[in-house]
């Protein structure tokens, strides 16, 4: 989850490094430290703050007041040791002479600090990381890289690590096991990062690391090596990402920005994916015999991911006829899923590195599926151990709450169920056609959602008081509260739970009071009648309902709701695509309205790359 950066160049690294750091803050945000060799004092300059990064940038001048042309640095989700200056990154060795900025978990740590005591090494944090540094420096005996080969020996868990040492002031030592690591390639210059945006601003080469490996830094080379140190020839990609997608463009939160930049990212997802009126998936391949034998379909993801997988499962059914199953990734591999050769294993991922899915997708290979991903960032580890990749292409999503990622998967999972249906003959050709239209329709009516923006803010002012708000709806509608709560819980703090209203009467009803608030999903035409009966139920016991439904169902709803938000008229297949956008904007005014940190809610991170 932590954020980490390196430059070794002819520029002062610090004001890269914090600029990196900035960009990475969504991964974590409760310290910040930099670590930068300073030659005319032949040291290491190890400064860190607890507190959000401008704590640190500031008592560094943005960087002004440290010199020197290389360094690590580090954005902090405390796992081992709560979040303080001490227990921040870089973490040195005793002497000072090594220091490590990690992602990931060491889970033989405490075995390790053990022994390093026993040897009469002191510890000043309670990190895990400060044993990667004592042991380092435990081993070094002048090379370096045979110190770091012998710590890796002996540690286990997920890490990705960037090492400086101050007797190899023009090299900086790149891992990867289980956390994201990549390399750039700059004019005389090189960095390292746990993502491209940090580094969009000097370069777009970069080639990804695999697990296992180490590379060797220096402004003009990068060699990377195999975990038995021999040297491996990376395949330098070229970023086609927009700096300006990663920047806030002048909206006060990434959240808002990427809420409005929907349209463009479901036309980016979309509209190359329709030619000729079928549905094409470039360098995707399926054999059609493979889709006609399937037994089964797994869909297997994470948080908001999980709740596309939950839509994915109403439209694939409907669409193809074949089982669908949906798994939660943290439980899948503890449950002992039915899966062989036969099982499609569909992995969905935003930032393709959420460590749980990752787990899932290779219990899933292990007993003989086929992993298909969807996947938001081009070139992470979901991606690349998939057996085939459906791009989402959405740009870089900085916020933690995920919403241009969310809907565009939700689009993915639409044009797949479509393809398949359109193999197995499941699907009448004007029935698809329409489907198509519809699907090329999208980004349009998405902005016919956002421009009733206003309405939705007024709502939020009507009710960001409340304490605790429920959502229910029925099919697709249920999942998409089980998104609109997360949403709301995620950025607001308000306490929010999501229900099938037909569960209702089987235990929450009795949580409702005069004045609860209601978010009451009634979008899907065949159940609107039903939604109608759950809306008098609640409101005859005082709630205040505030609903979402079409243009067509609006009158009918405002003779019983308090409140009605509204989103055109569409094929169910679309449905959540639009009415995820009103739940959007409300979670956001509502947050907006409470004072919330939006972009980076306590306790969250963006990519979970921890268990
Ligand atoms: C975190 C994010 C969520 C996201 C989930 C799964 O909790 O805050 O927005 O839905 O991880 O992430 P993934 O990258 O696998 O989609």
């Amino acid at each position: 989850m932590c954020g980490i950066v390196g430059y070794v160049g002819q520029e002062q690294a610090a004001p890269i490094l914090l600029d990196g750091l900035s960009r990475l803050e969504y991964r974590g945000y409760d310290s910040a430290g930099v670590a930068v060799y300073d030659s005319t004092l032949g040291t290491l300059s190890v400064h860190k703050a607890k507190g959000r990064l401008n704590v640190l940038s500031q008592q560094l001048h943005g960087g002004a007041d440290l010199h020197g042309t290389i360094g690590i640095g580090h954005t902090r989700w405390a796992t081992h040791g709560a979040p303080s200056d001490v227990n921040s990154h870089p973490q040195v060795s005793r002497s000072g002479k090594i220091a490590v900025v990690h992602n990931g978990i060491i889970e033989n740590y405490a075995e390790l600090k053990s022994f390093l005591i026993s040897q009469g090494i002191p510890f000043t944090s309670e990190t895990d990381t400060e044993v990667i540094a004592q042991l380092i420096e435990y081993f070094y005996d002048g090379d370096l890289l045979s110190a770091v080969g012998r710590v890796l020996h002996r540690i286990q868990g997920a890490y990705a690590l960037g090492i400086l040492c101050d007797d190899c002031p023009d090299k900086l030592i790149a891992v990867r096991k289980d956390s994201p690591l990549i390399l750039g390639y700059g004019e005389g210059c090189s960095f390292l990062a746990s993502d491209v945006t940090a580094i969009l601003r000097h370069t777009r080469k970069v080639s990804y690391m695999e697990d296992g490996e180490l590379a060797v830094l220096t402004q003009d080379s990068i060699q990377c090596y195999n975990h038995l140190m021999q040297p491996v020839d990376k395949e330098i990609v070229q970023v086609d990402w927009e700096m300006d997608a990663a920047e806030k463009g002048g909206y006060e939160h990434f959240m808002f920005k990427e809420i409005m930049e929907q349209p463009q990212a479901l036309r980016r997802c979309i509209s190359p994916r329709i030619r000729e009126g079928e549905v094409v998936f470039e360098d995707f391949h399926l054999d059609p015999q493979y889709i006609r034998d399937l037994q089964k379909i797994y869909i297997v993801a994470c948080g908001s991911s999980y709740h596309v997988g939950m839509v994915g499962k109403y439209q694939l059914e409907k669409l193809t006829r074949k089982p669908v199953e949906v798994a939660l990734a943290s439980e899948f591999r503890y449950m002992d899923p039915i899966v062989n050769e036969h099982t499609l294993v569909v992995v969905i991922s935003q930032s393709g590195e959420t460590l749980d899915t990752m787990a899932a997708l290779r219990e899933a290979r292990r007993l003989g599926g086929k992993i298909l991903s969807i996947v938001n960032v081009v070139g992470s580890s979901i991606a690349r151990e998939s057996d085939q990749v459906l791009y989402t292409w959405a740009g870089p999503e900085i916020a933690v709450a995920t919403t241009k990622a969310y809907s565009t998967q939700l689009a993915v999972i639409c044009l797949l169920a479509l393809y398949f249906a359109r193999v197995l003959g499941t699907v009448e050709d004007g029935e698809y056609r329409s489907c198509l239209e519809d699907l090329l329709r999208l980004p349009d009516q998405v902005e016919q959602v956002l421009s009733q923006k206003d309405h939705i803010q007024y709502f939020a002012s009507q009710y960001f008081n409340h304490d605790s708000v429920f959502f229910i709806g029925r099919n697709i509608d249920y999942a998409m509260g089980l998104e609109g709560s997360l949403k709301l819980k995620e950025i607001s703090y308000i306490h929010s739970e999501a229900y099938a209203s037909g569960e209702l009467k089987h235990g929450t009803i009795s949580l409702i009071e005069p004045g609860t608030l209601v978010v009451a999903l009634g979008t899907c035409k065949r159940l609107f009648q039903k939604a109608m009966s759950n809306v008098v139920e609640v409101k005859s016991r005082g709630a205040d309902v505030l609903a979402l439904t079409t243009e067509s169902c609006r009158k009918e709803m405002e003779g019983t709701a308090s409140a009605v938000m509204t989103i055109p008229d569409a094929r169910e297949l679309v449905l959540p695509c639009l009415s995820v956008v009103p739940l959007q904007l409300f979670a956001y005014y509502v947050a907006l309205m409470r004072g919330c940190d939006i972009d980076k809610p306590r306790n969250l991170a963006k990519s979970v790359t921890v268990e």
